[in-house]
Order: structure tokens, then C-alpha cells, then sequence
């Protein structure tokens, strides 16, 4: 593994237990300030149960992540248990702390090694026996817009609708997820981020399922909209409900507008905390002009082309 070069040479030590997206972004930052990367492993093999992979797998997860794009671009050196680096006058290189963000810093390696002791098993029945026996696929219609902007009673007309058409159809919202699976989450970035994390999974689960899903989020960010696309793996379109702050303050059909300009609920979307509009939605329906028996048919036709029985 060990190369000797004369190209310019970052040099990253770490554990690398097990290697991963946070390091790999650290050695691409690496690579930008050099010509070459030294991974060192230092040697904690075993020392403890946070040190479990040997140097030869530490290499095989390097290799498996750098290889195809990398190769000759890094060499893997086996270090002892390095614990200080000290430097005098004019060594000649620098040492520099790179920092990421907090998406990137954030990356667990104790949560990835956890992860890996876990087996997923697949079902019995197929998600194509399934689509079979409710003649269509299952899929997610994603519905983001600002609250009172009418995603729920598009959703619940939209549901009854097809629902009577034959469709296997489940509206699942946000204010009743709020309510049990995500009673602990607030409303701050964080929290709005693991709430669309698991309404995702439970919307992919029920679409894999076989199950057209209408969900409704405010999903405010770019970031919260693409989680909620990277978790689903079956059909999946963005749906932008779209009305003005101004109209939907109009509606306030739960007062909460009212709330939130009195200072009664922070971090409101639309009045005191971001809503982001979707640049490229599958589909916009514009509830400021249309009413909702309007905005309800075309999401209905939407679905009835996008998943014809
Ligand atoms: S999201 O931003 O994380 O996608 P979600 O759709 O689950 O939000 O929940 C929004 C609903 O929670 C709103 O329809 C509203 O009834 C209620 N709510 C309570 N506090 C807030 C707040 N600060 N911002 C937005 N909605 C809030």
C-alpha cells in the first residue's frame, strides 16, 4: 500500500473506524490543497469497541470509496498509534484544520459502526405482487407549500376521490404525525429535518407497501424537500401548493398567523421562520386563484396519468 512520492502530499491521519462520507469530503479537501493524499490508519485495532476494523479492512473501505474516482491520487500508510504530531522551525509543510459543514460534521462514525451490525431482510411478497393486486403502483405525491395554503383539504378531497375510483390511497399529514410519532420535535431546522426524515420513511414504507400516498409537510427548505426525495424509493413528485403569505394569512383557518404575529408561536413558517419555494416542482397548483374543488381535480388527473389503473 505504502508509495513513495515526490508529488506534493497531504497527509490525513485518523482511525477511519469505518471510513466515510465526512472523511472522504476531508480528503477532496485534501486533494484540492496538494497532489496527492497519504491516508495514515493509526493502528488502535481492537484497543477498545469503538476500534473494531483492522488496517487491511480500514483499506478495503478506503479503496471501495476512492478507487474508481482516485486512483493514484492517495496511498494508504499503516501508522503506529500516533498521539502527538509536534513540529520545530521550518519543517516545511503546513498543518492546517479544515472545518465542514454541519451536515458534514455531523456524520457519526459510532452511529455508521452501529449500523452495520444491522441485517435488513427482504419481504416475502414482492412490491410487484403487491402493485398486482391493487392494479397500480404505489407511489408518493409530496405536497409542500405554507400552512393554510391547502394541502390537507386537497389532500382529503383527493383521497376520498380516488379512493372511490378503486385506488389503494392514504393522505398522510403532518399536523397527525405531530401528533404521536413526532410529538418530541419542534420547529426549529433541526427538528423540521427529522420530521421529514420519518414522515419520508413511513410514506416510502406505505408506498412500497403498495399504497399511493398523499403527504402533506410544509417541508420549508430545499434541504427538508430533497430528504423527503432521497428516502423514497418508489415514484415520487414534488407538489407545490402555492399561495401567498398574505392569502394564507386571510384563511388562518387555525389562527395560528394571528398567534405567530403576536409572538405567541416562534419560528413560524411564512412570519418568522423561512419558507423557500420550490424551483422546480413535478407540479405547481396555485390555490390563490383556484378554488379547491380546481386545485383538487388537477391533482387527482395528475394522479390518475401518473398511475393509471
Ligand atoms: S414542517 O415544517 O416540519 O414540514 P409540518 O407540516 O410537519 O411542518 O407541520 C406544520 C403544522 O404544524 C402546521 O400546519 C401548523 O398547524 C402547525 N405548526 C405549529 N407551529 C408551527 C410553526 N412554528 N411553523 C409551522 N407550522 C406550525
Amino acid at each position: 500500500m505504502t508509495k513513495k512520492s515526490k508529488q506534493r502530499t497531504a497527509l490525513i491521519i485518523g482511525r477511519w473506524q469505518p471510513w466515510h462520507e465526512g472523511h472522504r469530503e476531508l480528503f477532496k479537501a485534501a486533494l484540492e490543497r496538494s497532489e496527492r493524499v497519504a491516508i495514515g490508519v493509526r493502528s488502535t485495532h481492537a484497543t477498545d469497541e469503538k476500534n473494531p476494523f483492522t488496517f487491511e479492512e480500514v483499506c478495503e473501505f478506503i479503496d471501495k470509496d476512492l478507487a474508481d474516482k482516485y486512483m493514484g491520487k492517495y496511498d494508504i500508510i499503516d501508522l503506529p498509534n500516533i498521539t502527538n504530531v509536534i513540529y520545530g522551525r521550518d519543517v516545511g509543510y503546513s498543518v492546517e484544520k479544515i472545518s465542514f459543514d454541519k451536515d458534514v460534521e455531523s456524520i457519526s462514525a459510532t452511529k455508521i459502526r452501529k449500523s452495520m451490525n444491522i441485517s435488513p431482510v427482504e419481504n416475502e411478497v414482492s412490491i410487484a405482487e403487491r402493485n398486482k393486486r391493487n392494479n397500480h403502483v404505489g407511489g408518493v405525491l409530496w405536497l409542500t407549500g405554507l400552512s393554510a395554503s391547502g394541502k390537507t383539504t386537497i389532500a382529503s378531497k383527493v383521497e376520498r376521490k380516488l379512493f372511490d375510483k378503486g385506488y389503494n390511497i392514504y393522505m398522510l399529514d403532518g399536523d397527525n404525525l405531530r401528533d404521536g410519532l413526532n410529538s418530541n420535535l419542534g420547529f426549529s431546522d433541526q427538528d423540521r429535518n427529522e420530521n421529514i426524515r420519518r414522515a419520508s420513511e413511513v410514506a416510502n414504507i406505505l408506498a412500497e407497501s403498495g399504497f399511493i400516498v398523499i403527504a402533506s409537510f410544509i417541508t420549508p427548505t430545499k434541504q427538508d424537500r430533497e430528504i423527503a426525495k432521497s428516502n423514497n424509493k418508489t415514484k415520487f413528485y414534488e407538489v407545490y401548493i402555492s399561495a401567498s403569505i398574505k392569502k394564507c394569512e386571510e384563511r388562518d383557518p387555525k389562527g395560528l398567523y394571528k398567534k405567530a404575529r403576536l409572538g405567541e408561536i416562534k419560528d413560524f413558517t411564512g412570519i418568522s421562520a423561512a419558507y423557500d419555494e420550490p424551483k422546480n416542482p413535478d407540479i405547481t397548483i396555485d390555490t390563490e386563484t383556484l378554488s379547491e374543488t380546481e386545485s383538487s381535480d388537477i391533482l387527482s388527473k395528475y394522479i390518475e396519468k401518473n398511475f393509471p389503473i
